[in-house]
């Protein structure tokens, strides 16, 4: 588990169960090897790349959903970004925001390398400015940005998903933390799990893979 979140309350999945699912799980591909291995060596810390059951969901959502335009708010250095192009048709794109010069630098650096037909764009800026300038509606999105704008960004989010279209917000169990919240990231975890399960306007299912992942359905 992750230090600095501070103390862990439950163990969302038992570690071996987690292993398990990872070995059962289409493996990422070489690209995506590669991508870790270039982040890791960069940075020496790679704790927020969402991970291979989260990253091949999220490609299975986007391929059985046909899903073709895509948003991300919190791109880091490119994991997740690459992971959804790969499952995109040709004529889908991705636009990704991130307002880490370091991490922009690196993401920049791999969409170069592995994205070679250009389906994503960097949106180099604050999500909070940039969500409201981008024109167009969405079919998927993914929230893994600053977990304390979780519910900001989800209601500028939800007015651009068409009908059927999905949000995907990751860690929203937070090491567990968010049953008995005691910091302001677990409060906001559960401020935004609770707004969400109270919006006529979506359903959800709260899936406790890795560290939570809330699948919202816009009606
Ligand atoms: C958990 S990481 C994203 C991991 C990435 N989705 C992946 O799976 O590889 C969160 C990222 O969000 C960025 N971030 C946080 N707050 C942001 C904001 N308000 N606007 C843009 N990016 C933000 C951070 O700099 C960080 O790179």
């Amino acid at each position: 588990m992750k230090k600095h979140r501070g103390k862990p309350i439950v163990q969302i999945s038992d570690p071996n169960i987690e292993k398990y699912a990872l070995e059962a799980t289409t493996p990422e591909s070489e690209n995506i090897k590669e991508l870790i291995a270039s982040s890791d060596n960069e940075l020496e810390y790679i704790d927020m790349l969402s991970g291979n059951l989260v990253g091949q969901l999220l490609k299975m959502l986007i391929r059985i959903s046909g899903a073709k335009r895509v948003l991300e708010i919190g791109t880091f250095t490119g994991y997740s970004a690459i992971m959804m192009a790969e499952a995109l048709p040709d004529d889908g794109e991705i636009i990704t925001i991130e307002m880490n010069l370091r991490y922009q630098e690196l993401a920049e650096k791999h969409f170069k390398k592995y994205d070679q037909e250009q389906r994503i764009t960097l949106i180099k800026g604050n999500a909070r400015q940039e969500i409201p300038k981008i024109p167009g509606t969405f079919d998927l999105v993914f929230l893994d940005a600053d977990k304390l704008g979780y519910s900001e960004y989800y209601k500028m989010c939800v007015d651009k998903m068409r009908s059927n279209g999905i949000l995907v917000a990751d860690n929203v169990l937070w090491d567990g933390t968010v049953l008995r919240p005691e910091d302001d990231k677990s409060h906001a975890l559960d401020a935004f799990n609770k707004m969400v399960a109270q919006d006529e306007q979506v359903e959800q299912v709260l899936l406790p893979v890795r560290d939570g992942v809330n699948l919202i359905r816009k009606k």
